[in-house]
């Protein structure tokens, strides 16, 4: 996937309004949006094609899908219809429940990310003992896309280190939850920053700020 300036928006705001606002504001800088449940459950499945149609964006849908294999399905199909350009799908519910969903992406032409690791310091009581077993099976699958925690940069070496220099990695957690951006592009090709950005008194500065600081 490219991902203009290696940032992704985290656009976790409650209503469309607000989403409209601040993806317009940082839409110089930012061609990819991370849409999860704050903005799902709010405004619907329908928020996805409402924002890549009005800023050309591309969207992830951070649905944490984490179901056995025939609701996983289900739920990959209607993000994928719905518009979505990707999904991010747990590794911790084994093979089977993620290749359902990319058998979903595969027929709607979409992608799959693998989430093998999180970035909260909760993480690392059950899912952070699993991690490198998840980016192994995602490896095994073919998978080409993973999300790995900015926060534990140690962490994010060592998961870019299992799935490869080829493999696409994405990496929340820079900004409010700690991590930064220069350290975290070592090893990951974009990373994604929400609140930072959102609650911002000025979120196109910010972005540009985000973003000059990763050329320097
Ligand atoms: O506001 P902030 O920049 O912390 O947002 C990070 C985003 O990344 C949130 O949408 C959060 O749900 C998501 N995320 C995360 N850690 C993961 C996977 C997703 O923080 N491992």
């Amino acid at each position: 996937m490219e991902v203009k300036n290696r940032i992704i928006l985290a656009l976790d705001v409650k209503t469309m309004e607000r989403a409209f606002e601040v993806a317009d504001a940082v839409s110089d800088y930012i061609n990819t949006i991370k849409v999860g449940y704050p903005l799902a459950l709010a405004e619907g499945l329908e928020s996805i094609s409402m924002i890549k149609e009005e800023f050309s964006s591309k969207i992830i849908a951070d649905f944490k899908v984490a179901d056995i294999p025939e609701t996983n399905r289900k739920i990959a199909d209607l993000t994928f219809e719905a518009g979505a350009d990707a999904i991010i799908v747990h590794g911790f519910v084994g093979a089977d429940s993620v290749t359902a969903c990319m058998e979903s992406a595969d027929e709607h032409d979409k992608e799959v990310f693998l989430l093998t690791e999180m970035s909260h310091p909760g993480a690392s009581a059950f899912l952070q003992p699993a991690a490198e077993h998840i980016a192994e099976m995602g490896v095994e699958l073919g998978i080409k896309n993973y999300v790995a925690p900015a926060t534990k940069i140690n962490r994010l070496e060592t998961i870019r280190n299992i799935v490869g220099k080829n493999a696409f990695i994405i990496s929340p957690g820079v900004g409010a939850q700690g991590g930064e951006t220069s350290s975290t592009l070592d090893f990951a090709d974009a990373a994604i920053v929400g609140r930072s950005i959102y609650l911002s008194h000025d979120p196109k500065n910010t972005a540009k700020g985000i973003v000059d600081g990763i050329k320097l």
